[in-house]
This record gives C-alpha cells, structure tokens and sequence, in this order.
C-alpha cells in the first residue's frame, strides 16, 4: 500500500485510492513505458471475427453514427472507408498476456473488474463523446489517440444516434497519449478519443452495477431460495357486497404471507457471489476432450500446480468459493488454499487436502482451469 508505483505515477495505492479513485481523472506519462500493445490491428479484427467475441465496429458518415454488433466476417473490414473503429470486449479471455496487464490492477477488489477491452482505429476514429458508469484505466498501445475530457454535469445524449453520444460535449482538458501513458477516468467523466493515426487502446473497465440491476438480480436469486410454507385459506369467508373487489381480509392475510420473506447479509453475500462471478452469457468453456484420469489429473496438478482458464471468475467470502456463478462452501482447512487461487489465479499444490483435489478436479472437467503445464 505505501510503495510508490510506477504504473500510477509514482503514487502510492494508497494516494491512488484516496485521491483520484472514483474522484478524479488521472494522467500518468509513460505508465508502462515498454507498452507496445498486446496484437496488432489485424489480430483484433481476427479475434472480432472469432465466435463467442463480444465486439462492435463503429463507423461515422458525413457526422452520421453507425453502429454494428458480432458476429463478423472479415469481409467487413475490407472495404471500410472514412472514419471507423473496432471494439473488441473481454480481450482477457484470449489472450493470457491480456490476462497478465490486468494483474496490475490487483489492488481493486477482482469483485469490481469487468474486463480487458482493446480497440482499433485508423485515423480519426473513436466512438464519439460520452460517459460510461465505469472506472477505466484507458492504456495508449499502437500510435497516439487524442483524449479530451470534460467533468460536464450536462450529460443529455444526441437523440436517435446508435450509441451514446453526448449532444453538448465541452471539453475542459485534452491531451495526446502515445504508447505506454495512461488515463484513468472515474465513473461519468464525459471523454472523447480520437485516433491521430492508426491507434489501439486498452481499455481496463471495472464495473459499478446500478442497485435497480443488483435488487432486480437479487429478487432472481432469492426466488429460486425463499421457502414460504402455507396455502391461502378463507374458512370465515363473509359475504362482499362486491364480489370484483380484493377485501381487505385476503389483504392482510397475503402481506402477512410476504412479510414472511427474510434475508440476511449471508444472503446478499451469496448472492453476490454467485452473480458477479457469473460469466456473461455468450461465454463458454471448452471441457477437455480426452480429460485425465484423477489420479493423472492429482500428479499433473501436484507436478505443475493448477490456473485457471481465461474465462474463468471466481470470487471468495467468509468461507465460501464462488466460481462461475456457483458457490462452494469450504471448510477453514480448505478455504484459504482456494482462496489463493482466486487471488492469483494459479497455485501450486503440496499434497493437497481430498476436499480440493475433488473441487479442482471437478472444475477441470468443467473447463475452469487445467494443470499449469508451463509453470
Ligand atoms: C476507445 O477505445 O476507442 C473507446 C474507449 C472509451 O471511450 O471508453
Ligand atoms: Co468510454
């Protein structure tokens, strides 16, 4: 907490947190000075045209947004002409140096993360003046992209356009970003990006969930828990004068009924768990084609220790794993083991407890990880 660290200027994490987390923008010159990106242009539009990508190619007409979603062919790319740019999400789950860059940024609970979103355009490209609900650490890789900011409160959008595109944006600050430096914009910041020349940037987004999303989420989750024992019942049934009307004896009884409904922070923990360790929908993990035997699997994993597979969220509270969205309650001898894992996302295992090998081997065959062969 109190080293100072290159990547944020030479703040200490601590100074990061206090000062400009969810506060203010931050520019940091030459945040990874060696940063020369993780792919080139046409290893992005190859992975945007691969299945299960979340990407978006954004094109801009005589002032006129298109937007276009995934899938893709190559075909698509061939004869762009003017202003574009290519959005590819989840970068992290292909490409496992994409994976590394976001260890970085450890020191923000893997909780708040959503994930590596790398972007290609040619000059004068970007997606236009906006704002998101995110924290982004925006990282300059190939050639220099212009970013102008604005802490405008005026966020009313240009009607009808086909992404969010702020309709008075008033830039306060700008400034060229080449390979290496760094901007970090909290939730709102109004930005624009432009690329000065053929330019990809690494956008690490962390995710600040709105409390209609979480309650509406959380309301799914505990409908599938709550246990509420009785029928309805009207033995003293007494004659209405109106036999449309709900009376209020069917009232009383039912609310009562409702405020059966209890929870508890265990609750909203395990709740949170499962949901934000749940992998978006359009993910998938491939299961090993010809898996292991156990045993193999146990000498593998005690050889080489275990990682996890790109894809893979896994989350830890009190003494329970959540990893894709399923909890696993732990013993104290087991947790921290596991605990470990989701922290660094790989581990080395000395004759593990029966309680881990069985998980780990279960999420092996599950796809969730594998042994660590180049460990
Ligand atoms: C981009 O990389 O072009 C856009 C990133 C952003 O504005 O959030
Ligand atoms: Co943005």
């Amino acid at each position: 907490m109190n080293t100072p660290i290159s990547f944020l200027g030479g703040l200490t994490v601590e100074e990061f947190l206090r000062d400009y987390w969810q506060k203010k923008p931050l520019l940091i010159r030459k945040a990874f000075p060696e940063f020369a990106g993780l792919l080139d242009p046409q290893q992005l539009i190859e992975l945007a045209c691969t299945d299960d990508v979340q990407a978006r190619l954004v094109k801009q007409t005589r002032g006129k947004w298109k937007l276009q979603q995934a899938p893709f062919d190559p075909e698509d790319f061939e004869s762009l002409k003017g202003i574009w740019t290519v959005l590819v999400q989840g970068v992290n789950h292909f490409l496992p140096q994409g994976a590394e860059l976001l260890r970085h940024f450890n020191f923000i609970p893997h909780a708040r993360l959503d994930d590596l979103m790398v972007s290609y355009a040619p000059k004068g490209g970007g997606v236009g003046p906006h704002f998101d609900a995110y924290d982004v650490f925006l990282l300059q890789g190939l050639g220099h992209r212009r970013w102008q900011i604005s802490t405008q409160s005026d966020q009313t959008l240009v009607e009808g356009a086909p992404l969010r595109i702020l309709k008075d944006f008033k830039v306060e600050q700008e400034w060229g970003l080449e390979a290496g430096d760094m901007l970090y914009l909290p939730p709102h910041c109004a930005h624009n990006g432009v690329a000065e020349n053929d330019c990809m940037t690494y956008s690490i987004g962390f995710r600040t969930p709105a409390y209609q999303e979480l309650a509406e989420q959380f309301l799914v989750y505990l409908q599938d828990r709550i246990e509420i024992g009785g029928m309805y019942a009207d033995p003293d049934l007494a004659l209405q004068a109106h036999p449309s009307e709900i009376g209020p004896a069917m009232l009383n009884q039912v609310s009562q009924a409702i405020n059966r409904i209890r929870w508890d922070q265990e609750d909203i923990a395990n709740f949170l768990g499962c949901y934000l360790s749940e992998p978006k929908p359009h993910i998938f993990f491939d299961t090993p084609e010809r898996p292991l035997s156990k045993t193999r699997f146990k000498q593998a994993a005690e050889k080489h220790g275990v990682v996890l597979d790109l894809k893979t969220q896994m989350l830890c509270h009190g003494e329970t794993v959540f990893i894709n969205g399923t909890p696993h309650p732990l013993s104290p001898a087991t947790y921290p083991t596991l605990r470990l894992l989701a922290d660094t996302r790989r581990i080395k295992l000395d004759q593990p407890e029966s309680e881990v090998l069985e998980l780990l081997f279960q999420w092996y065959l599950d796809g969730y990880l594998t042994p660590d062969d180049h460990a």
